[in-house]
């Protein structure tokens, strides 16, 4: 199938190069000429596991190429992706890349004789695909929706640094569309995709199983937060062994034939830690609830999941308060700065909100992440902190030692630590450290006890 796809941001390049690897005809169109150039030349315009391999790939055999010029490329395919971005501006998750991509493919769709699909990829509030796209399309086309184009949703549920992973082993495909003819034609686009469980319903309903997919995972991670600091008011109760509890219900963890757990990852969102970040959750749930609001509903639990992922990076500080009478000149190596493991991605990380606080407080930092080091310099500037290049320069003569990022290597901390002279306070934003392996250990989840208070 010939498949135009507008927008090359981290949706649309990644469903570009995957649907190439799958067998489709790929057109890629976005206004910005460097990347189209880049995507020529079989380069990939953002880092992603295993994409630039698949990138280099399919350029060279033909089956992807980006151009910026729509026209010709929604003439020259069968269905167009729409795959830009919908930001949220504090308010609402602003449309206007939508409206540009919406009006582009409607004047272009004019001179086109045959029936064309286009397929909503980017998030929008339910209703969006129906009421504000197609009739733009209707309008700069001339043409109607129906008899002339189709036009459907089909949301992605891809995870940042495992996108390419999860485009090629979806778990589901939800495909929304105006007529039997629309989501036939779309799910034609998967044919290739054999196994995988296909759910055909209307554009609205695909719009909110996305919004509900991510309010979920975020909610969870909320009620574990929440836990926790209702963990941490008593002593002798930890909220690691509290959730590892939670989590031999049977229900959540099923025991298998062979008498082991199935341990699905769904289980991972059921833990304590410092917040949620990326450019997801926060986002999807604020427009969601802004959405909810405009109709006269507010949603309680969606706002509180917010309020707790707000003010869960600032317990982290209230536990080095609690210990230092003043954090003025206290030295505090900061670990893990992107907002999970993974990734270079600063957006929304707890570390942003955590080292400000930090800074205000004139303590010392040292900010430490494997990869997200470049990002952090241009998001944190570089006048108050510094960024060293490993773990171990960075917890050298530090008072405190705080852990914001669940990366593997900050595991072996307690063989950077054990020699140290003076020991650090360790604050764990992440529960992943053993904590009877350190002198002073404090955490999310636990009543702060420290072995000798300061
Ligand atoms: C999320 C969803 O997981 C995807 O299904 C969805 O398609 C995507 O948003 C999207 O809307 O585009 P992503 O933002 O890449 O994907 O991140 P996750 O891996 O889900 O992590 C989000 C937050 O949850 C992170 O801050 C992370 O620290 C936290 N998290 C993640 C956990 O607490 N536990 C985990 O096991 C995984």
């Amino acid at each position: 199938m010939k498949v135009s796809i507008i927008g090359t941001g981290y949706v649309g390049i990644v469903s570009g190069a995957c649907l190439a690897e799958k067998g489709c005809d790929i057109i890629c169109v976005d206004v910005d000429a460097d990347k189209v150039d880049k995507i020529n030349k079989g380069i990939s315009p953002i880092y992603e596991n295993n994409l630039q391999e698949l990138i280099q790939k399919n350029v060279v055999n033909g089956r992807m190429r980006a151009t910026t010029n729509i026209v010709h490329s929604i003439h020259g395919s069968d269905v167009s992706i729409i795959a830009v971005g919908t930001p949220f501006d504090g308010q609402r998750i602003n449309l206007e890349q939508i409206r540009h991509a919406a009006e582009d493919i409607g004047k272009s769709l004019r001179e086109k004789e045959e029936y064309h699909v286009v397929i909503v990829k980017s998030t929008v509030v339910p209703g969006t695909t129906d009421e504000f796209i197609l009739p733009i399309l209707e309008k700069n086309s001339g043409k109607s929706a129906g008899s002339d184009f189709g036009l459907g949703m089909n949301p992605e549920f891809l995870r940042e640094g495992r996108a390419v992973f999860d485009f090629m082993n979806p778990d589901r495909i939800v495909i929304g569309g105006m007529d039997k003819r629309t989501t036939d034609r779309v799910a034609e686009l998967y044919c290739a995709f054999k196994g995988v469980e296909i759910m055909i319903t209307n554009n609205r309903t695909a719009e909110m199983i996305k919004y509900a997919s991510n309010c979920l995972l975020a909610t969870l991670i909320s009620f574990s937060n929440e836990i926790a600091n209702i963990c941490s008011l008593t002593p002798g109760i930890d909220v690691k062994e509290v959730m590892e509890g939670v989590h031999l219900d049977k229900r959540f963890n099923p025991i298998l034939h062979s008498g082991e757990r199935a341990n699905p990852e769904f289980l991972s969102y059921l833990q304590a830690g410092c917040g949620f970040g990326g450019s997801c959750f926060p986002k999807d749930i604020k427009a969601i609830i802004s959405y909810a609001k405009s109709k006269g509903e507010v949603p309680k639990l969606l706002e509180s999941v917010i309020e707790i992922n707000d003010t869960q990076p600032y317990r982290l500080i209230q536990l080095i308060q609690n210990h230092f009478k003043t954090l003025d000149g206290i030295v505090v190596a900061v670990l893990g700065l992107a907002f999970k493991p993974g990734t270079d991605d600063l957006r929304e990380s707890p570390a942003i909100a955590i080292i400000n606080s930090l800074v205000s407080k004139v303590a010392y930092i040292k900010a430490y992440d494997p990869i997200a080091k470049e990002n952090a310099k241009r998001i944190l500037g570089t006048d108050k902190i510094e960024f060293p290049d490993s773990m171990a320069d960075a917890v050298q003569n530090a008072d405190v030692i705080i852990i914001i990022t669940k990366w593997d290597e900050f595991e072996e901390l307690i063989n950077y630590v054990k020699y140290m002279e003076h020991q650090p306070l360790i604050i764990d934003g992440r529960r992943m450290l053993n904590k009877g392996d350190f002198k002073d250990y404090l955490g999310i989840g636990l009543y702060p006890y420290l072995s000798k208070a300061i």
